[in-house]
């Protein structure tokens, strides 16, 4: 199947079957969020897997009690930074210098520039900065599930102290963004399967500047 074809072939499931996706599938899906583009390439967020069904369990109710939270084989949850720290600036920087063994000038004044910018900024400023990036890896792992033929379930609708409290991730210094189920749908069950996708027309999306 062609990028489109699949795209096409995805929806967001409002009902799955509880079927396991197999572990090299999730390691794809996996992989794409991790090779999403970043500001900086700080990758300012970590994703929690949750296939522990009492967590998942625990999860629901504070996530407008959505069935798929239940029935998808893995939960994932994307945490942003709740800020940025000049440790976390430095760690991401040092691990360049040390993957590319090398030190350049221009990307060291470049660290300084973020080391002089970021730590300063509001908390809240820098989380719904670092939140954005979590949105591209997000999205990305979205495509790579189409593409690997799995369902999932782009999902906000959560609570998302509760949630923080539930995987402790303030103790972190995370904040969680949104969740992704991985699963496979239940077409018997869910109302959206067979539905046309309406998405706006061209016209109304884009403006051509020629
Ligand atoms: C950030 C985000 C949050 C969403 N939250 C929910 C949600 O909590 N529950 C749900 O059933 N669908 C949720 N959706 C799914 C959208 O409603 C759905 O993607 C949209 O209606 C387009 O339909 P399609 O994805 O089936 O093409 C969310 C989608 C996105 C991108």
């Amino acid at each position: 199947m062609e990028l489109i074809e699949k795209l096409n072939w995805r929806y967001a499931s409002k009902a799955m079957n509880g079927k396991k996706v197999d572990q090299h599938k999730i390691d794809t899906i996996i992989e794409a969020a991790s090779l999403a583009p970043t500001s900086s390439g700080l990758q300012p967020f970590e994703i929690f897997v949750i296939t522990n069904q009492e967590i998942k369990e625990q999860i629901r109710p504070i996530a407008w009690n959505q069935s798929v939270i239940s029935d998808c084989s893995h939960l994932l949850v994307f945490a942003a930074w709740d800020t940025y720290t000049a440790e976390r600036i430095n760690k991401m920087f040092d691990l360049t210098n040390s993957i590319r063994g090398t030190k350049n000038e221009g990307w060291e004044n470049y660290r300084q520039m973020l080391l002089n910018s970021y730590p300063q900024k509001d908390a809240e400023e820098n989380f719904n900065h670092a939140a954005k990036q979590a949105y591209i890896a997000f999205s990305q792992s979205i495509a790579a599930a189409a593409f690997e033929g799995v369902d999932s379930t782009p999902l906000e609708g959560f609570d998302p102290a509760g949630l923080d409290e539930i995987l402790n991730l303030r103790e972190k210094g995370l904040r969680s963004c949104v969740m992704l189920p991985l699963g496979y749908r239940d077409s018997e069950k869910d109302w959206l399967v067979n539905l046309t996708k309406v998405r706006k027309s061209k016209e109304d999306l884009l403006t051509l500047i020629e």
